[in-house]
C-alpha cells in the first residue's frame, strides 16, 4: 500500500517563452501574480525547510514520524525543482526591483538557517505550513485550476503542488508539537513566518502589477484595493485560526474525492514511491 504522503515524480511542460501569458490563473492579474509570487517564493522556502528538519531528524524519537519528516522533504524538495524551471519564465520579464526583493527574501532564509535555533526553524516552517494547507483547501475547491482562461500547464503544477501540502499537513505540526510542543513561541512564529510570506507577496504584487501594466495596458494592473484584499483581509481569519491555543491540521475538515484525486496525481506521475 503506499504512504499517505507519497513521493511523486512530476514532468511538466512548461510554456515557451514567446507564448507565455502572465496573467495565467484566471486571466486576472491579481491572482495571477500571487500565484508567481508563491511560485518566486517557494524556491527559497522549500530548501529552507527541508535543510531545517534533515538537521533535527536525529532528534525524533518516533520512527513513524521519521519517516513521515522524510517523506515531508521529499515531496517539497520535487515542489521547489519543478517550481524552478517555470520560475525561468517569470524572471526573464524584466521586473525592476524584483530581483533585489528576491534577494532579501534568500538572505533571510540563509540568516535563519545560520543564527537561529532548531526551534525557531521547526516553528516558522509550522508557520508557513499550517497556513498553506489551509489556504491550499480553498484554492482547490475554487475551480481556479479547471477556469477556461487559467493555463493548463501552471494550473497543473499548481494543483499537484498545493494537493501535497494538504497530504503532508500534519508534518510540521507534529514535529514541533515531539520537539518543542511551546504554544507562545509557535503562535509568534506562525504570526512571523506568514507575515514574511505576505509582505513578499505584496511586494511582488506591487512590482508586477507596474511593470506589466505599462507594457500592456490596464489589465495587467492590480489595485491596492485588491492587493489588500488579498494579501491582508482574505487570509486574516486563516491566519489567526494557527496562532489559536487549541489549533491542529488534524482537525481540517478533507473533503470528498480528495483520495480520488490522490489516485489522479499518482497516474500522471512517473513514479510514486
Ligand atoms: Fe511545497
Ligand atoms: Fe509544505
Amino acid at each position: 500500500m503506499t504512504h499517505p504522503i507519497p513521493i511523486r515524480k512530476m514532468t511538466f511542460e512548461v510554456p515557451a517563452t514567446e507564448v507565455f501569458n502572465p496573467l495565467y490563473i484566471a486571466g486576472n492579474a491579481t491572482l495571477s501574480y500571487m500565484h508567481t509570487a508563491l511560485g518566486l517564493y517557494v524556491v527559497h522556502l522549500e530548501p529552507f525547510i527541508v535543510k531545517s528538519l534533515r538537521k533535527v531528524m536525529p532528534l525524533i524519537r518516533d520512527e513513524a514520524l521519521k519517516e513521515e519528516v522524510d517523506r515531508f522533504c521529499r515531496q517539497e524538495s520535487q515542489h521547489y525543482q519543478k517550481h524552478a524551471d517555470f520560475n525561468e519564465l517569470i524572471l526573464a520579464r524584466n521586473y525592476p526591483g524584483l530581483e533585489a526583493r528576491i534577494k532579501r527574501v534568500r538572505d533571510d532564509f540563509d540568516g535563519y538557517l545560520h543564527h537561529r535555533s532548531d526551534r525557531f526553524r521547526v516553528g516558522f516552517v509550522e508557520g508557513f505550513e499550517s497556513f498553506t494547507s489551509q489556504n491550499a483547501l480553498t484554492l482547490l475547491a475554487s475551480g481556479l485550476y479547471e477556469h477556461k482562461r487559467s493555463e493548463p500547464r501552471f494550473a497543473g503544477l499548481f494543483k499537484w503542488h498545493l494537493f501535497e501540502e494538504i497530504e503532508h499537513r500534519n508534518v510540521a505540526y507534529d514535529i514541533y508539537q515531539h520537539l518543542y510542543g511551546n504554544y507562545l513561541v509557535r503562535a509568534g512564529l506562525c504570526w512571523m513566518a506568514q507575515r514574511h510570506l505576505f509582505s513578499f507577496y505584496a511586494d511582488c504584487m506591487r512590482l508586477m502589477s507596474a511593470a506589466e501594466g505599462e507594457r500592456s495596458g490596464a489589465r495587467y494592473r492590480t489595485t491596492f484595493k485588491h492587493r489588500l484584499l488579498f494579501t491582508r483581509v482574505d487570509p486574516f481569519v486563516k491566519r489567526l485560526r494557527t496562532m489559536l491555543p487549541g489549533y491542529t491540521p488534524h482537525h481540517l475538515r478533507i473533503p470528498a474525492g480528495f483520495a480520488t484525486l490522490a489516485d489522479q496525481l499518482s497516474a500522471q506521475a512517473t513514479s510514486v514511491q
